[in-house]
């Protein structure tokens, strides 16, 4: 059976992707059953630049097939931001979630409302001997200024979606792992995953 390492160390990513992936014939692992904590610096200009890092190192690390993936929070009355920047948003030493969720709310509170946002996710998926294989989704939505919910994590409790008359923090784990930006890009990957599996 193919070993796929999950290179994250965010628990709440870790979660969701092992969910999304649970129903394919692919043992999933996570960096903490190898005892592999390896610091990667996103230098890159992109969610895929930054993806691919992160799944190239676990990847020569472990000597295992690795799936990283970076994403992002785009405000369009903000340009795009926080963006690449999401998980080191707000200038103060040490910033939790909730800091970051403060500050953006700081930020587009001269800005008239509704605050359209998308999450952004760039899945890479790195062989050891260095090939890549890529994959994008994206979910639509807008900010709110004030937090609802409690699921999820992130920006989650301040990202309302219209369509479902909720934020994602309302959201039962299943219903986000539906719909979300990280959902919509395991699920192109899927093939190319099982294509892997055949192979092992
Ligand atoms: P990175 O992909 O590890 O660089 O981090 C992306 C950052 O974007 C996270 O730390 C969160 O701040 C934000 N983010 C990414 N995905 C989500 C999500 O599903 N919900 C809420 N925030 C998210």
């Amino acid at each position: 059976m193919l070993k796929l390492l999950l290179a994250s160390q965010n628990p709440g990513k870790l979660r969701e992707m092992q969910a999304i992936l649970q129903d394919l014939p692919i043992q999933i692992i996570s960096p903490v059953e190898l005892g592999i904590q390896i610091h990667v610096e996103e230098t890159g200009e992109s969610y895929a630049e930054n993806a691919a890092l992160k799944a190239k190192a676990y990847a020569q690390a472990s000597g295992l097939p690795t799936l990283a993936d970076d994403s992002g929070l785009e405000v369009d009355a903000l340009n795009g931001a926080p963006g690449l920047y999401s998980s080191r948003y707000a200038p103060i030493p040490n910033a939790d979630d909730g800091d970051r969720r403060v500050f953006l709310l700081k930020n587009l509170a001269a800005h008239p409302r509704p605050w359209s946002a998308r999450f952004c996710a760039t899945i890479a998926i790195a062989q050891p001997d260095g090939e890549m294989h890529y994959a994008e989704g994206a979910c639509e939505g807008e900010i709110i200024p004030e937090e609802r919910g409690t699921g999820g994590f992130g920006y989650d409790p301040i990202f309302y979606m219209p369509e479902k008359g909720c934020t994602i923090a309302e959201m039962d784990e299943d219903e986000k792992n539906r719909i979300s930006h990280r959902a919509r890009a395991l699920e192109k990957a899927k093939d190319f995953l099982l294509v892997l599996a055949e192979k092992t």
